[in-house]
């Protein structure tokens, strides 16, 4: 293989441009010809296609955000699209690719694979964490730092005014990052896609605290909880229980962006090493990915296809024995 190139796809995550200087540097240190494809997919159709050397990636191991740029591609699930994208490849001798990204960008390059036969090796990169086959994915660690850090200074405000408040986490219909923020917060509960908490439930618990003296309460919700966002949340448990004033914050895109992590920097570079060796090594359609802190690959079919259940038992269990 001579010559490969890198994108970033679907929603940026704090780590993509860690991985970008891997990949960018592993490849030229194995006598590999580098470029950078811009905005993703459109990038690919666009013919934005940059070579990349090694200094074109100094100085962004601590950026959030992608230096490549990113956007959600509909031109690219035509065959049309994936036909003009593949050209452009074609046109430049680029025989392998790394595409960050979560699941949509793995469909897309799933089928870039099948039905071209590019080489194509995906990172997971989605602060979501939610993909089959790596623990943890790029940006989740941080979002979940971005997460506490804002919690911890609501918490001060909830607590000078006895107030309650209903704080919405991302992570669309994964309850990862809700989770783990909720444990490292401290929050009174947690309202998860993946587990059925009634309203009732969650009154009864706000109560128990009421009735401990606790003087404020935090509730995180995962925006893709099935009782809707914080907003509608609040407003149902207003209607039952007014022990506190109430109050709602929707942490929105913050959860994107920022410097990534230790953690992040290291799963990145970690990734992005690997992803160019199985590239060098003739291997397609995977996934590397962080297993029991070693580096796997998993076909990106079953990536794709085997929903994990990431939540892990011993937090979901402390979540009501930790907050009384
Ligand atoms: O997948 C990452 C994510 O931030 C989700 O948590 C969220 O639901 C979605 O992207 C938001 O997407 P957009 O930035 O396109 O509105």
């Amino acid at each position: 293989i001579k010559n490969i190139a890198v994108l970033t796809s679907g929603g940026d995550a704090p780590g993509m441009n860690a991985c970008i200087r891997a990949v960018v540097r592993t490849g030229i240190y194995n006598g590999v010809n580098v470029f950078g494809v811009l905005q993703g997919y459109q990038g690919l159709i666009n013919d934005n296609i940059i070579p990349m050397d090694a200094r074109s990636v100094s100085n962004i191991i601590h950026l959030g955000g992608t230096i490549l740029k990113t956007a959600r591609c509909l031109e690219f699930k035509t065959d049309e699209g994936m036909e003009i994208a593949f050209r452009n490849l074609k046109s430049r001798e680029i025989d392998g690719l790394v595409v960050i990204g979560g699941d949509g960008t793995f469909t897309g390059a799933q089928k870039l694979g099948e039905k071209y036969g590019v080489q194509v090796i995906g990172v997971p990169g989605t602060i979501d964490n939610d993909l089959y086959g790596s623990d943890f994915t790029l940006g989740y660690d941080t979002a979940i730092n971005t997460v506490i850090d804002a919690i911890d200074k609501i918490r001060d405000t909830a607590d000078s005014h006895d107030r309650l408040f209903f704080i919405e986490v991302m992570g669309r219909d994964s309850g990862c990052i809700a989770l783990r923020s909720a444990i490292a917060s401290g929050a009174e509960a947690v309202l998860l896609p993946e587990k059925a908490t009634s309203l009732n439930e969650l009154i009864a618990q706000l109560e128990t605290g009421a009735s401990t003296k606790k003087s404020s309460s935090i509730v995180i919700v995962s925006e893709g909880h099935k009782h809707g966002g914080a907003y509608d949340i609040a407003k149902k448990v207003k209607e039952r229980f007014n022990h506190y004033d109430t109050k709602v914050t929707i942490l929105g895109h913050l959860q994107r962006g920022g410097s990534p992590s230790s953690f992040d920097r290291i799963l990145a570079s970690r990734l992005g090493f690997a992803a160019v060796n199985e590239l060098l090594k003739g291997n397609t359609m995977q996934m590397v990915g962080l297993r029991g802190n070693e580096i796997k690959t998993t076909s990106i079919e079953e990536a794709l296809t085997k929903h994990a259940f990431k939540l892990e038992s011993d937090l979901l269990e402390m979540t009501k024995v930790l907050s009384i």
